[in-house]
């Protein structure tokens, strides 16, 4: 099966598996790689075929994206600039389990051609239609996943400009679920003053935030798309009628029944603020909010809930790969209450200690164990310890590196990971005793 290039072939579609299009000529094989089967979409500035790699002994699938513009003079030069930017940005951003990887750019009979690594599933507009609206508890788990990838596109200066559910692919065959970010066509550097310079406006009219819209895209713009796509999620309806004309959001008006609590609910506002000061500033900000008690941990509300995967009651434990052998042990705590701090009477005791109260904990996982040198160094590539040795546990870390090795962490296993609060660490230390340590009241050491 072969899907003709030439965008002016009569009858692209073929059932062989020729070196030439039958119809009209065309060289079937790009860079004598790469043969096109399918037609996946078209916009203004080219096509998106769904391809297969020749070379390889598997023949895997690749993803063929093709500039042919429509349009002339300085239009075309727009897009062409364009194309080379998403070559450009794909490659930068180099290896990321949420964007396609960049296989190759050619350019063949006058027309340019990149393609990039195939993502099975299907883009969440598809979705959408299939499946109908989103449940909140696909939206928590669609920001959960996506906002990590962001923050990497952010941190890298990179601004997508074309979030909408179509560039969103939910990555087929993984228990949770995984986004992946696609069409980087109009993805912007922005290094600094190029923020504020105007420039051209990209982007999906309904998605499109408005400062972007007048040319100026910031950072949050892209956060202001992905509140958008939520919210068309949500209520099926087109993002124009989800506003009024005031500029007033009315989005809870289409939710006909879908629930939305009010803490989500709070959140998709201030990722749709109109005013660019009043939304979110960064990915970060978003996952703070959204996950306010995940300890070095998971939601696992989310897993519970989720509607993805078949998981009725939470495991005692997860084991995450990080790859090379290297293992993550993870404990369920359970939820529950308990009295923080310790008695004034008790050994030891320091003011910082009292006075004892009640607190409620969530559920959430703890690691087993410390982190060791080697699950460090497979997430970050280096250990700063002074006390070398794989299994010990990793030190002399600073808080920036914790940051970001958990930033890491979370993007590599789809979970969200963070340093747990004392709370946390407290009750699950005291692991529902009353007693300076879990196992007794003194440490015995001899
Ligand atoms: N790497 C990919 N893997 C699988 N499907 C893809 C990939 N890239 C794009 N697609 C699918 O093709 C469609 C069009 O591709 P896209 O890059 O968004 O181009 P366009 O500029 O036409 O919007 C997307 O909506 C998505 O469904
Ligand atoms: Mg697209």
């Amino acid at each position: 099966m072969s899907y003709c290039l030439n965008p002016n072939c009569p009858k692209p579609e073929s059932l062989d598996s020729t070196e030439v299009c039958q119809t009209c000529g065309t060289k079937l094989l790009l860079g004598d790689r790469y043969r096109s089967v399918k037609l996946l979409g078209s916009g203004g500035f080219g096509r998106t075929f769904l391809a297969i790699d020749q070379l390889k002994p598997s023949k895997p699938s690749c993803v063929i994206k093709q500039f042919s513009p429509q349009g002339q003079g300085s239009n075309h030069d727009k897009a062409a600039e364009l194309f080379q930017q998403e070559v450009i940005r794909l490659d930068e951003l180099g290896h990321h389990p949420q964007i396609p990887e960049l296989l190759a750019h050619y350019q063949q009979e006058n027309q340019q051609y990149l393609i990039q690594e195939f993502i099975a599933g299907q883009n969440l507009a598809e979705e959408l239609k299939i499946q109908g609206v989103f449940n909140q508890s696909k939206i928590r788990q669609l920001l959960s996943n996506l906002l990590p990838a962001l923050q990497f596109i952010h941190g890298h200066n990179v601004i997508h400009r074309d979030i909408k559910p179509e560039n969103i692919i939910h990555r087929l065959g993984k228990d949770v679920a995984d986004y992946v970010l696609v069409d980087f066509g109009a993805a912007k550097h922005a290094i600094n003053n190029d923020l504020r310079k105007t420039g051209t406006s990209i982007g999906s009219p309904e998605f499109v935030a408005p400062e972007q819209a007048r040319g100026k895209a910031l950072f949050n713009s892209d956060l202001y798309s992905l509140g958008v796509t939520c919210i068309h999620l949500l209520t099926q309806a087109s993002p124009f009628d989800l506003i009024d004309i005031d500029h007033n959001w009315v989005w809870r008006d289409y939710l006909t029944g879908n629930n939305v609590s009010n803490d989500l609910g709070k959140i998709l506002d201030k990722l749709i603020a109109i005013a660019p000061s009043k939304r979110y500033q960064s990915a970060d900000e978003v996952l703070k909010d959204l996950n306010p008690q995940a300890a070095i941990a998971i939601i696992i509300n989310t897993v519970a809930e989720s509607q993805q995967s078949n998981v009725i009651s939470t495991p005692k434990s997860i084991h995450e790969d990080l790859g090379n052998g290297i293992v993550l042990e993870m404990t369920s705590i359970p939820a529950g209450e308990f009295i923080m701090g310790s008695p004034e009477n008790e050994e030891s005791h320091e003011n910082t200690e009292s006075p004892q109260h009640r607190v409620k904990i969530p559920p959430f996982f703890m690691g087993t164990f410390a982190i060791t040198q080697a699950q460090f160094r497979a997430i970050m590539n280096a250990s700063p310890s002074y006390m070398v040795g794989d299994d010990h546990p990793v030190e002399c870390v600073s808080w920036n590196a914790v940051v970001e090795f958990c930033t890491l962490l979370s993007q590599k296993t789809g979970h969200n990971y963070r340093l747990p609060s004392e709370a946390e660490w407290e009750y699950a230390c005291r692991a529902n005793t009353k007693t300076p340590f879990h196992f007794g009241s003194a440490i015995n050491t001899g």
